[in-house]
Parts: C-alpha cells; sequence; structure tokens
C-alpha cells in the first residue's frame, strides 16, 4: 500500500480531458462479447476495473485485440489493478489521455457462453469490479449449459450480491453465494422465465443484469425503477438491434420520473461501433477541486452528459458554484461536452432520496464542497452509499473529521457544517477508489496538504487524476 502527500495549490488552471467512462467501457466489452462478429470500441477506459472485464469476456471465448492507443499493448494484457504503470503527464500537457485505448472484441454471441462449455466450472476474476460482478451473472445464468464461479479481491468479497440472486432465481436460475449471499457467486446455466420486477433499491447494475438475462428468457422481461438510474445499458442494447421499451412511471414529482424497461427473447445482437465518452463521475473529481482551491478556473472537455448521470451539476448550481456545462458533438450513442468551473462562495444544500440515485458515486464530493460552504450540507436517502467498495457514509465522515470537518454519519447520508475549508492531515482510502481520489482533492484545497493512504485505489477508475491535477495547478495563468 502507498501513502502520498498532496499540498494545497494555488489555483488550478487550463484544460483537461476526461478519462473514459467506466461504466459504458464495462458495457460495451460484455455487449461487444455477447454479439456477432467483430465489434470496435473507441476510447475503452484502460484501468483496474475494466481490464477486469476485458479479461473476463476473454475467459468465456470472446477475443480482445487492442487496436490502437498511446498506451502500451501490454498494459490493456494485464488483467489487475496495481500492475498498470503510472504515465505522469507533463505539465500543461492536454489531449487525450493514455487511459482510452481502442479495442475490437470479436463476440462469441448471446448464447456463447454455453455452446462453448466443456468440462469445468470456469474461474471469473473480478478483481474489484462491482460493476462486473452484478451485471456479468445475468448473461451467465441464463445459458443452456455450463458452470462459472465469480470470485474477485478482497473488497469484493465482502460485496453482497443478493440484489441480483434474488430475481435471477425468482427467472429460475440456479445462482449460489457464501453465507450472507457473499461471492464466490456460483452460476449453473438454466432455463429461465421472464418477470415483472421491482427494484427494492434503485440500481443500474441490477437493471442491467435482469435485462440481459431477460433476453436469453422465456416470455418478456419488465424491471421497475423506484428512482431514475443510469441508462447506458437499455441505450447500447437498442443500438444492437433489441427492442427496449422504457415507459415513464409517474410516481414521484421529478423532471426525470423513474422507468418500466422491458425486453423480450431476443436471438442475436449485433452492436455497431462504439464510442466511449469520458466519465462524468471522474470528471467530477477536478471539478469539485476547482470549486474548493482559490484562484481556480478550469475546462473539462469531452465529459459524457447522459441526464441520468449529471445530478451533480444540479445540486452544485443550488450550493452557488460556478460551474457550467455545454453540450458538444455526441459520443456515439451518448451526448457529450465541456465542463467549465471555477472558485467562488459555495452555500450549504440539501439533497433529498429522490436525487440520490442520480448522484451516488458524486455524494462523497457533495460532502467535501460542503466543508467549504457556508451552513449545513445535509444528505439524506443515500443508504446505498454504505454498500460501495467501501461503506463510503462511515469511511467518508470519518476521513473528513480527521482533516477537521464538523461532519456526522446519519443512518442513510452525512451532515456537515461548513468551517470554511479543512486543516488537512492524513485520509485511509480504505483500498476505494472514489476516496482514494477524494483525499487528492481534499490535499489541494485544505491548509496543510493530506496523506492519502492507499492512494494506489485510485488506479482502479482513474489513474492519472493526480497527475492531471498537478498538470492543472502548473497550467498557464488565463
Ligand atoms: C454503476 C451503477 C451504480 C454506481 C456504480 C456503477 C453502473 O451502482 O454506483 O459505480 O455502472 O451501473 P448501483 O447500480 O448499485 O447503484
Amino acid at each position: 500500500m502507498s501513502t502520498r502527500h498532496f499540498d494545497p495549490v494555488g489555483g488550478l488552471r487550463g484544460e483537461l480531458r476526461a478519462p473514459p467512462d467506466k461504466s459504458i467501457s464495462h458495457r460495451a466489452a460484455l455487449v461487444g462479447a455477447m454479439g456477432e462478429g467483430r465489434t470496435r470500441v473507441e476510447g475503452y477506459l484502460d484501468a483496474g476495473d475494466t481490464r477486469s472485464t476485458l479479461a473476463a469476456v476473454r475467459a468465456l471465448g470472446a477475443e480482445v485485440k487492442l487496436v490502437g492507443s498511446s498506451t502500451p499493448a501490454s498494459r490493456a494484457d494485464s488483467g489487475h489493478r496495481g500492475r498498470a504503470a503510472r504515465v505522469d503527464r507533463a505539465p500543461g500537457a492536454s489531449g487525450p489521455l493514455p487511459t482510452a485505448i481502442d479495442v475490437e472484441i470479436e463476440g462469441i454471441g448471446l448464447r456463447g457462453p454455453g455452446s462453448r462449455f466443456v468440462g469445468d466450472e470456469v474461474e471469473i476474476d473480478v478483481g474489484n469490479a462491482g460493476t462486473l460482478l452484478r451485471i456479468l451473472p445475468g448473461w451467465l445464468a441464463g445459458q443452456d449449459q455450463g458452470r462459472w464461479r465469480l470470485d474477485g479481491d478482497e473488497s469484493i468479497r465482502k460485496r453482497a450480491v443478493d440484489r441480483v440472486a434474488v430475481p435471477l432465481r425468482e427467472m429460475g436460475a440456479e445462482v449460489e453465494c457464501r453465507e450472507g449471499c457473499l461471492p464466490p457467486l456460483r452460476i449453473a446455466g438454466a432455463g429461465l422465465h421472464g418477470i415483472t420486477y421491482e427494484l427494492p433499491v434503485a440500481s443500474a447494475q441490477v437493471k442491467s443484469c435482469l435485462l440481459i438475462a431477460g433476453l436469453l428468457a422465456r416470455g418478456g422481461t419488465e424491471v421497475l425503477e423506484p428512482a431514475p438510474t443510469r441508462d447506458h445499458t437499455e441505450r447500447m442494447l437498442r443500438a444492437a438491434g433489441v427492442e427496449v421499451s422504457s415507459e415513464e412511471r409517474t410516481r414521484l414529482p421529478t423532471s426525470m420520473p423513474p422507468k418500466r424497461i422491458s425486453v423480450g427473447p431476443t436471438e442475436r445482437i449485433e452492436p455497431g461501433p462504439i464510442k466511449v465518452p469520458g466519465d462524468f463521475s471522474s470528471a467530477a473529481f477536478p471539478l469539485v477541486a476547482s470549486l474548493i482551491v482559490p484562484g481556480s478556473r478550469i475546462a473539462i472537455t469531452g465529459v459524457g452528459l447522459n441526464p441520468t448521470r449529471i445530478g451533480l451539476l444540479g445540486v452544485l448550481n443550488r450550493m452557488g458554484a460556478s460551474a457550467t456545462a455545454d453540450q458538444g458533438e455526441p459520443a456515439g450513442l451518448e451526448p457529450q461536452g465541456t465542463i467549465v468551473s471555477g472558485h467562488g462562495p459555495l452555500q450549504g444544500v440539501r439533497v433529498a432520496a429522490h436525487e440520490a440515485a442520480l448522484t451516488i458515486d458524486e455524494l462523497p464530493l457533495i460532502a467535501l464542497a460542503g466543508c467549504f460552504a457556508e451552513g449545513d450540507t445535509i444528505i439524506t436517502g443515500a443508504a446505498e452509499l454504505r454498500r460501495k467498495e467501501s461503506d463510503r457514509i462511515g469511511a467518508v465522515a470519518e476521513g473528513l473529521r480527521a482533516l477537521g470537518a464538523t461532519i456526522e454519519e446519519l443512518p442513510d447520508g452525512l451532515a456537515v457544517t461548513g468551517t470554511e475549508g479543512l486543516r488537512g492531515g492524513r485520509f485511509d482510502s480504505r483500498g476505494d477508489h472514489r476516496l482514494a481520489m477524494l483525499g487528492i482533492v481534499a490535499g489541494l484545497g485544505s491548509r496543510e496538504g493530506v496523506e492519502v493512504v492507499g492512494v494506489e485505489a485510485a488506479e482502479i477508475s482513474y489513474p492519472h487524476l493526480a497527475a492531471d491535477l498537478a498538470s492543472l495547478a502548473g497550467g498557464a495563468p488565463e
């Protein structure tokens, strides 16, 4: 485990390109492998989690070729975090990051894992990737035959998979897990039948798992969301020729209502070329850094602006932050554009349950911004945060308190009282990538600097965050 010190900086200035989207990269690899023929994925994220997904589809028989990048091929081949070489960028450098690679995936077809299965149970190492652990079972459970065992690192072994095991079993799947429904997860291919399933908790991972299982099931499969969740899977399946119907449910008085999404039995899918936009959730780290470091003004280009991902912008607007997004050319199926943001006074804000799913990965950053705001920032309805790579409610409260924050843990959220910044100190990532990155950003905005323990966890989704921030800190003044 490595520890690194992040000192306060005088201002972040200049332009930065967002690294590729992790959620969309996972889905592109899986949908490409499910497809007939070759799928080209442009701008795939070359980071720990998404390497695990390439390794998983390879283990199932799909061929994956690196066809272009500024990254050596050997890095795209390694399946685990921690092995990635760090490629620090020159100060002031802009343009595409070396985390973006172009890959070609030779699909094995929707029923490929079963038809190719011979012999013993196939081991699949999901590494640290919760999204892979939850989406892949939907594809495997619906195969005619075959046996698979999904396992991962120490942190993945603490992440319950009941949310997918329960509905998959209802569809007729054979799924086994350890006590508490913890991984390893064993799946045996079985005939499935479609169900109508109301998600007990809004989750795009569970929704995606069930929609993919629905392609292989007899009869129709319907998933009802209690609150809106990211819709990348629906977009990608539709583009691959699947009839995905999506109706608004009108239960909540919000501008973005939750949906009822359905699919039916499907013979084959033909994904066209897939373009991966920049990751809004990764861009959120330099974005919030620019809000809390005095003298900052930055532009982040190539950021995915799918409406189901950008809830943070609405929250920051209510905080009075200077942060705007401008749509540019879409990246294939996904809207994309530039975010311009800068330092200024912030007000405390309330984030309620209906916004939680749309800002779920960004809630720790809202708590951090709250430390620099005037008044209280209260986040509720986000109990789901306790089930991420770490218990992010407990970890954020304890971690930011150690840096001088006035912050309390709520059963389903966080309460922060702004104190015009943070002193600094030691911050433990607990092996969670979003916490490692929170610690880095906190260091830049603090008065005395932050020592981030376990900083290498950032390699799971945004290996170059520290280098990108360093280049903005050395960037030319406007
Ligand atoms: C993701 C969905 C979210 C999010 C995770 C990625 C996805 O999880 O927190 O980082 O790619 O579908 P849930 O679906 O469990 O909310």
